[in-house]
């Protein structure tokens, strides 16, 4: 099949590219661009490894393919640091030691991210809840929902009451 060309937002810069029609977003991203924070993992939508955001919702990107991209403003974790949008989770991710391997920590860094913006109010297992789709097969999450929930407090979030 053609190539198909597409035009789109990566990280604050337009982009062209041809691309497959069955090529996945994640290859495309890491191939062309070089942007390695997403990582291939599981490949069918399951770890979370894989994580970028299309037009402001985190997505798995071994899920998408890289012609749906056309139009959309995508980011990855490169994009988000560079930005500063996720300075203070950054900051504590590294305080808490909550910082793990280079597969789950940038989608997990994305998804507490994504926690933080759509949340009014936060509990520790809400945090939990949301980085449920996020997996981590050689150790726990204690260190990484302490750091949430510090960033969620420094933020202004309230903490949700305890309803049962
Ligand atoms: S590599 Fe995409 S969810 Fe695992
Ligand atoms: S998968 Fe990254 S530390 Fe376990």
């Amino acid at each position: 099949m053609n190539p198909k060309p597409i035009r789109f937002l990566l990280n604050g810069v337009e982009v062209q590219a041809a691309v497959e029609p069955r090529l996945h977003a994640i290859d495309f991203l890491r191939e062309h661009y070089e942007l390695s924070s997403p990582r291939v993992g599981c490949e069918h939508g399951a770890c979370g490894a894989c994580t970028i955001r299309v037009d402001g919702q985190i997505v798995r990107g071994c899920l998408l393919l890289a012609v749906r991209l056309d139009g959309r403003k995508v980011e990855t974790l490169e994009g988000l640091c560079a930005t500063g949008e996720i300075a203070d989770l950054q900051q504590a991710f590294h305080e808490r030691n909550a910082m793990q391997c280079g597969y789950c920590t940038s989608g997990m860094l994305m998804a507490s991210e994504e926690y933080l913006q759509t949340s009014t109010t936060w509990s520790r297992e809400g945090i939990r809840e949301h980085l449920s789709g996020n997996y981590c097969r050689c150790t726990g999450y204690e260190a990484i929902v302490d750091a949430v929930a510090k960033v969620a407090v420094t933020r202004g979030l309230k903490m949700q009451e305890h309803t049962s």
